[in-house]
Formats: structure tokens, C-alpha cells, sequence
């Protein structure tokens, strides 16, 4: 058919399908039934993104490289609601490389202002999703490569969403690199050295380096990376956090639609695979730590009521 043979045809369709109010209540209610399905399991505390695919995705579909960036940025909205409603308390998205500063002109500004604007519009009424909800935007990485008038809008949204009553994060990686990270740390423990901070060399250890890096020390561990569009490697991201018990997930799908059914699956699996890791120390007597850490269940009582047309209970 003319109609499904073209794939953007095919997005407007399903894009205008969601408009219309009883499927998007439809959705939206199965949806929410999924996270509660979720939430009797484990839930990672940090998942992190390598959002690759814009291009591909703009190229694939005819449309200007702009477009790409434009879809990229929605789908990011899309996936943020979906973390944060599945319990996870930290999302860290690699918003703009170091090494991207390698592509033209236009499109290091068209990436800048599309990240400026996008977290504005998160966070600049008192009614917008990020400050609504209470999750916290901060900006991670060498903020002297931001040019100052983007830099102040930035530092600006920080500022109005660091609510203490946040628990939810959301860090911006921007421009950032793990290389340049671990320099960063390495730098600021040296002046410490050497102003007394740190009195000895043996008081240097793993948490010294973590603390002096940009993400701060209030940092859960990394459980999941996420690098859509196939392509299986880092990219100089989150290197020191991508340790121990980190599970790296390289799907095959472009992030501009990389979608609800993508990152729940992701979730799914690992809370199963953890489950089963958790058991096994369990059993091995070795870790018991590892089960308080990791987010408690909810227990079934705590689950909302179910709607009155599922109750099979007759009314008394
Ligand atoms: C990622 O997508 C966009 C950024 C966050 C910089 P790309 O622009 O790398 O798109 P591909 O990988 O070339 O398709
Ligand atoms: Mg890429």
C-alpha cells in the first residue's frame, strides 16, 4: 500500500492515532500498567544515553539534517517521562562531544540551540515538566567551550530547578568527554595536593577521583548505558562510571525512534538479569549489601486500586 510503503507516512499516521483523546487514554493507561508491572522488580537508580542515530534518521527520510536534531530532541522528552515514571532517579544524556565540535558550523549551532531551547522549555514555568515533577537539570562537562550566551541560559535553568525537594536528576553531558573528565579530576586533586586539601598521597583513592569529577559526589553508580543505532562503541562517554555491574545495551534502533517499547524491554531485562545476580550473592552469602541497595519492590498493597470495571468483587 502507497500509504504504509512510505515510513514517514506511517509516523504522521501512528503520531495522529495518539491525538486522538480515547487512544492516547488507551495508551496511556497500558502504559502506566507496564510501570506498575515494572516496578515489583528491581529499578536501576541511573540510566545513561548515547542518543546516536539523528542523522542516519534525517537521511533515511529525506528530510534536512535539522530535522533529524528536531526529532532527536522529541524523542529524548518521550524517553525522559518514561525513566523517571519507571522509578529511575538519575538519566545522563551525552548531549554534545567535545569531538563534535569536529562538524560544521551550522550544525554545532543548530545542536546548541536545540539543547538550549529544549531544556528551557523543561524548566522555565513553575508548571513546566522538569519543575513539576521536581527533577533537578544539571549541566556536565568543560563549560568553557559553551559560548557565554548559552552558558547563562543554561547555568539559568540549573538554577531554577535545584528544588531540594528533587529527587530525580537529569544530567546534561555538555561538552563533555570521559578523557577530559578524568583530566579535569586529575587537575583539581594536584591543586588540592598542593594547597593542603588533601594532606597525603595515600588519602587519594577511587572516591578522591569521583568526587572531583563534573558530575559531583551525589552520583548513584551507573546501572545501564544505552547507545542506540547500532553502533557498539563508547565513544569517550562515561568511561570510569561504565564499571562492575554497568550493562551496556547496544539496540539497533536510531534514537529518534527509539520509543516506550525499546526502553522498557531494556528494563525488563535487566531487572530480571539482576534479580537473578541479587539472588545468587544472596545465596552465596556474599553480598547482602547488594539487595539494600538496590531500590526496593513495591509490595502489592502499595500498587494503585484498580479501576471499578476490573474488580470482580461484588459490591457489599
Ligand atoms: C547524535 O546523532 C546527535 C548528537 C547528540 C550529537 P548523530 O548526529 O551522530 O547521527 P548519526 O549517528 O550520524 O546518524
Ligand atoms: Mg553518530
Amino acid at each position: 500500500m502507497a500509504l504504509s510503503s512510505n515510513p514517514l507516512n506511517a509516523t504522521i499516521l501512528s503520531s495522529l492515532f495518539l491525538k486522538v483523546p480515547i487512544f492516547a487514554y488507551i495508551i496511556g493507561f497500558f502504559q502506566d500498567f507496564v510501570f506498575s508491572i515494572l516496578k515489583t522488580g528491581p529499578i536501576p537508580r541511573h540510566v545513561a544515553f548515547v542518543m546516536d542515530g539523528n542523522r542516519t534518521y534525517a537521511k533515511n527520510h529525506r528530510l534536512p539534517l535539522k530535522e533529524g536534531h528536531f526529532a532527536g530532541a522529541n524523542s529524548l522528552v518521550k524517553i525522559l517521562e518514561i525513566c523517571y515514571k519507571s522509578g529511575i532517579s538519575q538519566v545522563t544524556i551525552y548531549a554534545f562531544s567535545l569531538e563534535n565540535f569536529n562538524r560544521s558550523k551550522d550544525e554545532v549551532d543548530i545542536l546548541f540551540g536545540l539543547l538550549r531551547d529544549k531544556l528551557k522549555l523543561l524548566a522555565e514555568n513553575e508548571d513546566s515538566y522538569t519543575r513539576f515533577n521536581k527533577i533537578r537539570i544539571k549541566i556536565i562537562g568543560n563549560k568553557s567551550f559553551i559560548p557565554p550566551d548559552i552558558l547563562k541560559d543554561l547555568e539559568h535553568v540549573e538554577q531554577i530547578t535545584q528544588d531540594k525537594a528533587s529527587k530525580k536528576t537529569l544530567n546534561v553531558c555538555f561538552p563533555y568527554t570521559a578523557r577530559d573528565e578524568i583530566t579535569y579530576a586529575i587537575k583539581s586533586i594536584a591543586e588540592k595536593r598542593i594547597n593542603g586539601e588533601i594532606l597525603k598521597r595515600d588519602d587519594i583513592n577511587l572516591k578522591t577521583i569521583e568526587n572531583n569529577f563534573y558530575f559531583g559526589d551525589d552520583v548513584p553508580p551507573l546501572d545501564i548505558l544505552v547507545r542506540t543505532s547500532g553502533h557498539t562503541r563508547l565513544s569517550d562517554f562515561l568511561l570510569w562510571q561504565c564499571n562492575t555491574n554497568c550493562t551496556i545495551e547496544f539496540p539497533d534502533t536510531l534514537w529518534p525512534e527509539f520509543g516506550f517499547i525499546s526502553m522498557v524491554s531494556i528494563l525488563f531485562k535487566w531487572s530480571y538479569y539482576t534479580t537473578l545476580r541479587i539472588e545468587e550473592e544472596i545465596m552465596d552469602g556474599k553480598n547482602l549489601e547488594a539487595a539494600q541497595q538496590t531500590q526496593s519492590p513495591v509490595l502489592l498493597r502499595d500498587l494503585p486500586q484498580p479501576p471499578p470495571a476490573t474488580s470482580v468483587s461484588k459490591k457489599k
